[in-house]
């Protein structure tokens, strides 16, 4: 098939690195059919799946299997990161590059995390396992002691100054500073996800620079909203961790666009509607956003840096959401950067269109976006994964998705000569 660019930019196929697309067990909340369209409308066209099911991905084994039951679904190709629980540390043993790009510890928790290690001991041993093992882990590391005091059952700021004095500015100083001493002993290559605070992100930059193997995420909406939105979204924009104040938003953005962070991630979580209505206290956190991944970063540069150009704009949305997420977790092979031949991945991004997001836009199955009534700069009209249109939104009225053949990629090393070395070891 011949597709006619005509001024649109070509950019890598996206990889969100950070999905929860919810099966098994949560599939009410969102499934793979659903996530993958959002996905493929997003211009992704690759992500990582999270662990946090019911049951929850913790046996090896069972990758492949739910890498089968998935697959037919998907229009995206896709990995997972495993999970732990204070029981299976032992399975790490066992884990192969192939089932895995890496292991999602939850240091903190909330409703649909019920594995969380809040125990030093096993939190020892898991960094040791996974050094030894050459495995990558990828962290919730918020802090315990200010998750009450974040909570939203507080009576609602009324302004700025009340948000900031009710909120806590540590976020998740405390618990990334564990994770700093503990790479510090183990030498495990650790990535911390969703950092929210600007104390977190100046600490994190801190240990990087001192060589330690740290690396870390910020998603979108934390680059998107800031405390004054919470008043207008309430619910939907409840999240682990929190939105924050405008000062630490500001903060985030000139880190990811120095170069400080090495992927960024949508933390896709859907929660229905009917879910997000529960009086706040009981509320889960979470929110939709694969689809909204690049547009938001994309709309949020052009908003903040006015005086850049295009070209450049686009090199740094290449760079946060293919080749950063692609070395970081091993896809540098096939993914991540344009590649000329008939497995291409990439999407045809029309750079300068404006629209306005409505909720029958979205493709997440819950139905809902927080991003409705944004104006936002630019849209991918035309989604490839593997030489295959799997989006095609250049009519708005009638957008178009591909059939779903995702595959379940090969592994390729996340840490090198760590992970791969042990491909051998068991059959
Ligand atoms: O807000 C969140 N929701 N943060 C997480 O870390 C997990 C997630 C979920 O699974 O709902
Ligand atoms: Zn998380
Ligand atoms: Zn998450």
């Amino acid at each position: 098939e011949t597709i006619d660019a005509g001024g649109r930019y070509l950019l890598p196929g996206g990889i969100d690195p950070h999905v929860h697309f919810r099966t098994p067990g949560l599939t009410h909340k969102e499934d793979w059919a659903h996530g993958s369209r959002a996905a493929a409308a997003g211009g992704v066209t690759t992500v990582i799946d999270m662990p946090n099911t019911q049951p929850p991905l913790i046996e090896p084994e069972l990758a492949a299997e739910k890498a089968s039951t998935v697959s037919g679904d998907s229009l995206v190709d896709f990995r997972f990161h495993m999970g732990v629980t204070v029981d299976s540390v032992e399975n790490l043993r066992r884990l192969q590059p192939r089932q895995a790009t890496s292991v999602k510890v939850f240091m903190t928790g909330h409703h649909t995390a019920p594995n969380i290690i809040r125990d030093p001991v096993v939190l020892d041993r898991i960094f040791q396992v996974a050094a030894e093992r050459g495995i990558r882990l990828v962290l919730h590391a918020e802090d315990d002691s200010v998750f009450s005091l974040l909570d939203e059952t507080q009576a609602p700021p009324t302004g700025y100054d009340a948000y900031e004095s009710a909120h806590p500015r540590t976020g998740g100083i405390v618990a990334s500073s564990r994770v700093i001493e503990l790479v510090r002993k183990h030498g495990t290559a650790a990535h911390i996800l969703h950092v929210s605070s600007s104390e977190e992100s100046d600490l994190l930059k801190a240990a990087a620079k001192a060589g330690l193997p740290v690396t870390y995420e910020v998603t979108a909406h934390h680059l998107s909203f800031s405390a004054p939105d919470t008043q207008r979204l309430g619910a939907r924009i409840r999240l682990r961790p929190a939105i924050r104040c405008e000062k630490d938003k500001g903060r985030l953005w000139d880190a990811v666009m120095e170069g400080s962070v090495a992927s960024l991630g949508s933390d896709h979580a859907p929660h229905t509607v009917e879910e997000k209505l529960l009086a706040v206290a009981d509320a889960p956190p979470g929110l939709p956003g694969v689809q909204e991944l690049i547009i938001a970063l994309y709309t949020g540069m052009r908003r903040r840096y006015p005086g850049m150009s295009t070209d450049e704009a686009m090199r740094h949305v290449a760079r946060l959401t293919a080749e950063g997420p692609a070395d970081l977790f091993g896809l540098g092979g096939r993914k991540g950067r344009i590649a000329v031949g008939l497995d291409a991945d990439f999407t045809l991004f029309d750079p300068d269109v404006t629209w306005i997001m409505a909720a029958k836009h979205t493709y997440a199955k819950v139905g809902w976006s927080a991003y409705e009534g944004w104006t936002f700069t630019g849209r991918p009209d035309v989604t490839v994964r593997r030489g295959e249109t799997i989006w095609d939104g250049r009519d708005p009225e009638q957008p178009r998705f591909g059939t779903a053949s995702g595959i379940w990629l090969d592994a390729e090393p996340a840490v090198p000569g760590g992970f791969t070395a042990q491909r051998e070891t068991s059959a």
